[in-house]
């Protein structure tokens, strides 16, 4: 078994003190900044300092639960009435949800938090008891993860080389291709679809993982990259361009991805390239599955066409970060234009949506949701 000890953290805690890695300086520059409010939370997930679905939400709990622990700390009584608790933590949660409009578990968390709070008023706690309860619950929106990202994994895993093995392969020796970032940085730890690729290199079951650099943002070639090389899974990138290209020439078995939000119906949005891979995958009748927590799943949105699609700043897509090459002494980070100055008509959505029917399976921690035979919808009810 792989020693994934050595997985990259993306929230260190210790009491009240939270500290973040600095998604935006990876791979060149591993550098913690600390978290001291609910407006440092607020601006790491704006800014992407932090990101992917799930660990956003961890983040967004944790610093509410510190923010909380802290004012307790600094004057018991701060909020003594469960009113005044009310008051003081409602603003608080509706403020984080605007962080970032279309990754799902952040309004989950969010609302989970909200349902602890009207859920101990009524049954009669007074204020300490109320912030304790919000701060145990908020704990448990981060801790939460790892597990479920294992049992994901395995679920994910054994079904995939099941699927080959009927193919009439022999369920090892598997190639798949990833989008985006999914591991122990996008979550508290693991990873959703690198969680289940890491399964796949744990089992014996891997040959290679494939990964497209996610511009614009990079995150496969900067962070994905990284936790592959770190893992010491056998890899390969691959331009966003060259998806097409990789289906032609090389045997993949699976396209596997994350998610940020799934509607009722399965359709699912993630990081943008992630529905061109999907529609490449059904020409080539490549399995194409996506990973993600039951928490993933809004039953609030009957289809696609009703997931929040966050646009980024137009300049992102204009800039590519790094470090100086060739390496100088005390290689600087560098943030570098490849575009005209000034360029205007910029298209920069961050998110985009895979229809269910381009969708082979979705996998959560209860399980694997398929097809019925004959049926065009995915059987999501087992699952979620
Ligand atoms: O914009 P990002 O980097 O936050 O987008 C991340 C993704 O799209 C991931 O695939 C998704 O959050 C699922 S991951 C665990």
């Amino acid at each position: 078994m792989t020693d994934t000890k050595h997985a990259l953290i993306s929230i260190k805690t210790s009491g009240d003190k939270i500290e973040i890695v600095n998604q935006l300086l990876l791979p060149h520059t591993t550098e913690y900044i600390p978290i001291n409010s609910i407006d440092d939370a607020h601006f790491a997930i704006k800014s992407m300092q932090i990101r992917g679905a799930p660990a956003i939400a961890s983040l967004a709990a944790l610093a509410f639960a510190a923010d909380l622990s802290r004012g307790l700390k600094a004057q018991a009584d701060f909020i003594a009435s469960p009113e005044q608790v009310k008051q003081h933590v409602a603003p608080i949660l509706a403020h984080l949800y605007t962080a970032r409009p279309t990754a799902v578990n952040l309004g989950a968390a969010t609302r989970r938090l909200t349902a602890t709070l009207e859920g101990a008023i009524a049954a009669g706690k007074d204020g300490a008891a109320i912030c304790g309860d919000l701060i145990a619950e908020a704990h448990k929106v981060a801790d939460e993860d790892v597990g479920r990202n294992k049992e994901m994994a395995r679920w994910g895993g054994d079904w995939l080389a099941d699927v080959v093995k009927q193919a009439g392969g022999s369920g090892t020796g598997l190639n798949v291709l990833t989008v985006c970032n999914t591991g122990s940085l996008a979550t508290s730890g693991y990873g959703t679809a690198l969680g289940l690729i890491t399964y796949l290199h744990e089992t014996g079951k891997l040959a290679t993982a494939y990964y497209t650099q996610t511009t614009p943002y990079h995150q496969g070639s900067r962070l994905t990259a990284l936790e592959l090389q770190t893992l010491d899974i056998p890899s390969v990138m691959i331009c966003d361009t060259m998806v097409g290209s990789l289906f032609q020439h090389h045997n993949i078995h699976a396209v596997v991805v994350g998610a940020d939000r799934i509607a009722k119906n399965g359709d699912t949005a993630n990081k943008i390239g992630t529905y061109n891979a999907a529609v490449l995958a059904a020409r080539h009748k490549i399995p194409f599955i996506v990973v993600a927590p039951i928490s993933t799943v809004d039953l609030q949105v009957a289809d696609g066409t009703g997931i929040p699609i966050e646009h980024r700043p137009p300049l992102e897509a204009c800039l590519v970060r790094g470090a100086l090459y060739p390496p100088t002494d005390g290689a600087a980070q560098a943030v570098v234009m490849v575009t005209p100055p000034g360029l205007q008509g910029i298209y920069n959505p961050s998110f985009d949506v895979t229809p269910a029917e381009l969708i082979s399976a979705i996998v959560t921690e209860k399980g694997v949701a398929t097809r019925r035979p004959g049926e065009q919808r995915l059987d999501l009810a087992g699952v979620v």
